[in-house]
């Protein structure tokens, strides 16, 4: 017998027998356990067709026992404690997160083996605090099932955030009050053009503040906090089709058809520009209790501001040197209007150009040029960073770029890290951009298995991982995945070498815009 869990607990040992699951095995727990029993219920009918009862009587054998319990407070709040022998499954947490987890832990040995369960000794807590999955709803957008989906297929794996991407030059996807154009004009483009080629298809799609509501009651119930990202300065479009006021020329824009980076940016010289901003994102942290807020900060080209008399007397008036401080004064004050409201801004790396970027602020590591130069001292300098390598843990890369065992095998932590400063990384992140991804097919496809291997940079400490070994586990996984009806990529597809994988990368490559700038980051930056 052996046991396949996903992401690998960081203590198995499995003994000799089987504990029998059968209809007259019985739950048992205090009524505190309450708001996690029905996905106990719900993952044991699925992989054993079996209705347990509830009892409140003590039985001792054929039962499952959960409680919450303080004698595990070596394994912190996220951890738990999972023993079955062949009269009973105990589960112990601190926390009713600890206890969701050793559920999602029995789902998965279940599934595997639905009527004899081996007898095994499980102590179990992760390695990072942040463990998400971003899925970028701009490009394309998802409708709230999907979107519910994806946030049940996280939690699966033990992941506790998901970056919701909500805002960009195709498309702004989230009702504000204050601003009704936002979604009148700017959730909607008029076609998409991909290599001068357009789908004469009108896109579009929004959210309520009440299905906003209703995904964050959703993922909040499977202990995943939603970080919402409103994309600025750059990544603005959308933003300012709707208010063309926001721009540093303010002539009329059209929602963007084309993807890439885009020198309409919000002007930040203008004081109404900041005033916009606090406004909307005073409704956005109304509707996410989460500390984090996302606020961009990514590819931001500057030609405008060098141009624009408000950026300029800006930059006066504020003494800062150059447009990069710019940036930097106009992160900082976003920031700063966070904070006061008891909110944490993370921007993306490349607003750590600037030089001037406040030390509460998070950054989330994607793209830095030079050996990570940047992020690397961000992280010595004692910033929190969340690691998202480009090369790594993009999603939306094809696997013959990003094959499985590359992703697997991303090490956060690189030696030029300082020891001391290894903490200052909270986490990774694995984002699914959609330019090219316009079904649920294709985000299946490219999610897995990559993120269940994200599950396991994010989880398993380093010195548990092993590849051979990951893949063994990912049949079991897999079979569970297929009676969730997802389109994963096989382990052939995902490890894809030689002429299939070029193959696969030039049809990537051919259907992107700008094939040279694709071209130069994908093969001669690909460290
Ligand atoms: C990014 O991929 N532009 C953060
Ligand atoms: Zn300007």
């Amino acid at each position: 017998m052996s046991i396949n869990i996903i992401p690998k607990p960081n203590h198995i040992i499995l003994k000799d027998g089987v504990f029998n699951l059968n209809k007259s095995t019985k739950i048992c727990f205090e009524d505190e356990i309450k708001p996690v029993i029905r996905f106990l219920k719900q993952y044991l009918n699925e992989a054993s067709n079996l209705e347990l009862q509830i009892t409140n009587e003590p039985v001792e054998n054929n039962v499952i026992r959960l409680s919450l319990n303080d004698a595990v407070v070596n394994l912190g709040k996220e951890g738990y404690k999972l023993s079955i022998t062949h009269s009973r499954i105990q589960m112990e947490a601190m926390t009713l997160q600890g206890m969701f987890y050793s559920i999602q832990t029995l789902r998965q040995i279940v599934n595997d083996n639905p009527n004899e369960l081996p007898c095994v000794e499980i102590e179990d807590k992760p390695r990072y605090e942040y463990r998400g999955y971003m899925l970028d709803v701009c490009r394309h957008f998802f409708d709230k099932k999907v979107v519910k989906r994806m946030i049940d297929l996280a939690a699966l794996h033990k992941l506790n955030i998901f970056h919701w991407h909500l805002t960009e030059d195709q498309g702004f996807r989230v009702e504000i009050e204050k601003y009704k154009k936002l979604t009148e004009i700017g959730s909607k483009r008029k076609e998409t053009i991909i290599g001068g080629k357009s789908d004469n298809m009108p896109h579009g799609g929004y959210y309520t503040a009440s299905d906003i509501k209703e995904i964050v009651d959703y993922a909040n119930e499977r202990y995943i906090t939603i970080i919402p990202e409103f994309d600025m300065p750059g990544h603005f479009l959308a933003v300012l089709a709707s208010y063309p006021e926001l721009s540093c020329s303010g002539k009329q824009l059209e929602v963007g058809t084309k993807f890439g980076v885009i020198k309409d940016i919000a002007c930040a010289g203008k004081e109404s520009t900041y005033e916009f901003i606090f406004d909307v994102l005073g409704e956005i942290i109304e509707l996410f209790p989460g500390e984090l807020i996302h606020i961009g900060g990514d590819e931001v080209p500057k030609e405008q501001w060098i141009e624009c008399p408000h950026c300029q007397n800006k930059i006066k008036e504020e003494k800062l040197k150059n447009e990069e401080e710019l940036q930097g004064y106009f992160t900082n004050r976003i920031a700063k209007f966070l904070k006061e409201r008891n909110k944490r801004a993370i921007t993306w790396n490349d607003a750590l150009k600037s030089g001037n970027l406040h030390e509460s602020v998070v950054v989330q590591h994607w793209l830095d040029g030079d050996n990570h130069k940047n992020t690397v001292k961000a992280i010595n300098e004692n910033r929190k960073v969340i690691m998202s390598d480009v090369h790594h843990v993009y999603l939306d890369y094809p696997y013959g770029l990003t094959p499985l065992k590359k992703t697997y095998e991303y090490k956060p932590v690189s030696e030029v890290i300082q020891k001391d400063k290894e903490k200052n990384i909270l986490g990774v992140e694995a984002p699914l951009w959609t330019e090219y991804v316009k079904d649920l097919e294709r985000i299946d496809y490219l999610t897995f298995p990559r993120l269940s291997a994200l599950s396991e940079l994010g989880w398993t400490d380093e010195k548990h991982k092993n590849y051979n070994d990951f893949t063994t586990r990912l049949k079991s996984l897999n079979k569970l995945l297929d009676k969730l009806g997802v389109n994963y990529a096989t382990r052939s597809q995902a490890d894809v070498k030689g002429l299939k994988a070029k193959i696969e990368v030039y049809k990537h490559v051919k259907q992107v815009d700008n094939l040279l700038s694709v071209i130069r980051q994908l093969f001669i930056n690909n460290k």
